[in-house]
């Protein structure tokens, strides 16, 4: 087959990876890929957002399946343009990636379909909005509606906190059009799990847990980033907790989409908080977790190849996926100053070392070439993936990794994995 992935970041760098190993991926193509990518994919000049382009080479270049990485072009309807043009393609239609796209379409559909998750209101007015914190208080979740880059959710202590954070969504506008519409939630506490599924409209196969560290300072302090370091499993998933989430939570919302005329298929990526009261959807993601999909990809035994094309093609029930027995960790490395402002263009050393370690894997997130000098080009940079019989063991083995990296303007987080460690027998 000839595939294209389409993203640029470290899940897509793992997405390749994967299907190159595949033995059915006879050619494989990254739009617009990174530096990394180009090792295992043909990496062409196309934005992930640049619809027509993507869909005129992939006429040209006879492609029979797209793989698509991030919710953007998946919300702008990408998947439908594809198949419009009878390409085989990974992931939502338009309207079915609306469950992303909007919070308050998402959290209406939970309430319609039972399906449990925190309790809350939606405003255009921001009178009315301002009314229902006061009339709740504080702690509560502030969001904007629209799609912010994953920054349009503002955890609130305080009233005050609250209050100005409708004043910069709703009148302010620091979101733009996202924050047209704001959802404001009940602050749940309890562990937070990604937890996936592939579906193929029909057809709903879980994939193995993974859990992720959003906050970019050691012990989960910090502002919210797109995510410093991820491990699968996580213990906290026992079987019957992932029984529980599959016919509580997946199950109806699969149902209800083929109800709402909305059929799924692609990836579906929820976060949940497993509270006192059992699992709740915090929300959905039409797309892969970056950087779950990493250590995901770290572990899944089956053909990736096979998995997907059985997604497109309404045959999911014809696989069956099997794991790693072993656990796998990634740290992200990411740019001084990230999620702030960060400096573009540092170079990165000694990669060549860590590749040659076994059982470790270096996905690229933001990197590109510069002059034969590996060089840093975003925030999140680079995912030091590791394999290990524990996670422990994983965890030692990518920071042992991480240190030989010689990138003065990098940083990562020392503890990836403590929540899963302490629950690990010694
Ligand atoms: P979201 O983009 O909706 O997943 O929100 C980003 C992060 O904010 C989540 O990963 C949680 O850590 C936190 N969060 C969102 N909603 C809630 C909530 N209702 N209660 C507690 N934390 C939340
Ligand atoms: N790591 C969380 C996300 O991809 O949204």
């Amino acid at each position: 087959m000839i595939i294209l992935v389409v993203g640029s970041g470290g899940r897509e760098h793992a997405l390749c990876w994967a299907i190159a190993k595949s033995p059915k991926c006879n050619k494989l193509f990254c739009a617009p890929g990174n530096a990394g990518i180009s090792q295992v994919a043909d990496c062409i000049d196309i934005a992930a957002e640049d619809l027509t382009r993507i869909v005129t080479f992939s006429k040209k270049e006879n492609v029979d399946l797209v793989v698509i990485g991030p919710e953007g072009a998946l919300v702008d309807g990408l998947a439908d343009e594809l198949i419009a043009n009878g390409i085989k393609a990974f992931g939502p239609s338009k309207i079915a990636a609306h469950l992303e796209g909007s919070k308050a379409f998402m959290k209406d559909f939970f309430t319609k379909y039972n399906i449990p998750t925190a309790a809350y209101g939606r405003f255009t007015d921001h009178e009315k909005a301002t009314a229902y914190v006061k009339k709740n208080g504080t702690p509560i979740v502030i969001k904007a509606s629209g799609l912010a880059g994953g920054k349009g959710v503002i955890l609130c202590d305080n009233d005050e906190q609250a209050i100005q954070a409708l004043q910069d969504i709703m009148k302010d506008r620091v979101f733009g059009d996202a924050g047209e519409e704001v959802v404001i939630e009940e602050f749940l506490k309890g562990e937070e799990v990604s937890f996936f599924a592939l579906v193929d409209g029909i057809t709903v196969a879980p994939l193995a847990s993974a859990q992720d560290h959003k906050a970019v300072h050691d012990g989960d302090k910090g502002p919210n980033t797109g995510g410093m370091g991820a491990y699968s499993p996580a213990p906290v998933v026992t079987d019957l907790l992932a029984k529980e989430i599959m016919v509580k939570i997946i199950e109806p919302t699969m149902k209800g989409m083929i109800s709402e005329g909305r059929p799924y298929t692609g990836v579906l990526f929820a976060g949940l908080m497993i509270t006192e009261d059992g699992p709740k959807v915090l929300e959905y993601n039409v797309r892969f977790g970056d950087p779950e999909c990493q250590v995901l990809m770290a572990r899944l035994n089956s053909d990736v190849v096979d998995a997907f094309d059985a997604v497109a093609c309404g045959q999911l029930n014809n696989v069956k996926l099997s794991w790693l027995k072993q656990a796998a960790l990634i740290v992200v490395m990411a740019s001084k100053g990230y999620p702030g402002p960060f400096e573009k263009g540092t170079k990165i050393r000694n990669l060549s070392q860590v590749d040659a370690i076994d059982d470790v894997t270096v996905f690229h997130a933001g990197t590109k070439s510069l002059d034969n000098q590996l060089v840093a080009n975003g925030g999140r940079v680079l995912g030091v993936t590791a394999l290990g019989n524990t996670i422990q063991e994983a965890q030692s083995r990518a920071y042992k990794a991480v240190d030989k990296i010689d990138w003065p303007n990098g940083f990562c987080r020392r503890d990836i994995g403590w929540r899963a460690i302490t629950r690990e027998p010694n």
